[in-house]
């Protein structure tokens, strides 16, 4: 188990700046992507608020395979370019979405979802995952929180693949 000191109450900048040197130490040294995978989920899970979902999709293939998360069960394949995700992974742009039921195609694993995140996770020039958070509010992600998140994968991405 690992406790970290973490307010909320901070400003973006301190508060994904705290997380990310969390996310480096408990990744740090650890070659196992699921292991890492799984245990930023759980950090992301329990230090940003108004979540409903939060986790990793890895690329396999032509699509994106369910990775570890924290949330309801989801959807297990994704074929690239489909949905908020998948479009992510094939443009290796991050999906900053504030209405998920105006974005085409997008796919509903939770019905509460409402906005949603999709951050790639590259390595050696590819994207090999996406991060994806979902929250039950409407445009809950600001771009602090695309910024934020970006670093943090950034910073971490070697461990995840
Ligand atoms: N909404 C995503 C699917 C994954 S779930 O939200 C966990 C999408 O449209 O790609």
């Amino acid at each position: 188990m690992h406790d970290f000191t973490i307010s909320q109450d901070q400003s973006p900048d301190i508060l994904y700046s705290d997380l990310t040197s969390a996310a480096r130490a408990v990744t740090d040294g650890e070659p196992d992507a699921i292991a890492n995978m799984a245990n930023i989920a759980a950090l992301i899970w329990q230090y940003i608020p108004d979540l409903n979902w939060a986790g990793f999709y890895r690329v396999l293939g032509d699509q994106l395979v369910l990775g570890p998360f924290q949330g309801k069960s989801a959807c297990i394949r994704i074929a690239m370019g489909q949905g908020v995700c998948g479009t992510a992974a094939e443009t290796n742009s991050v999906q900053r979405v504030a209405d998920v039921h105006a974005f085409p195609g997008h796919i509903a694993c939770d019905a509460d979802s409402r906005s949603e995140l999709v951050v790639p996770v590259c390595k050696d020039g590819s994207v090999i995952a996406v991060l994806d958070l979902d929250s039950p509010l409407p445009d809950r992600f600001s771009l602090a929180d695309q910024n934020g998140m970006t670093a943090l994968i950034g910073a971490i991405a070697n461990n995840l693949g």
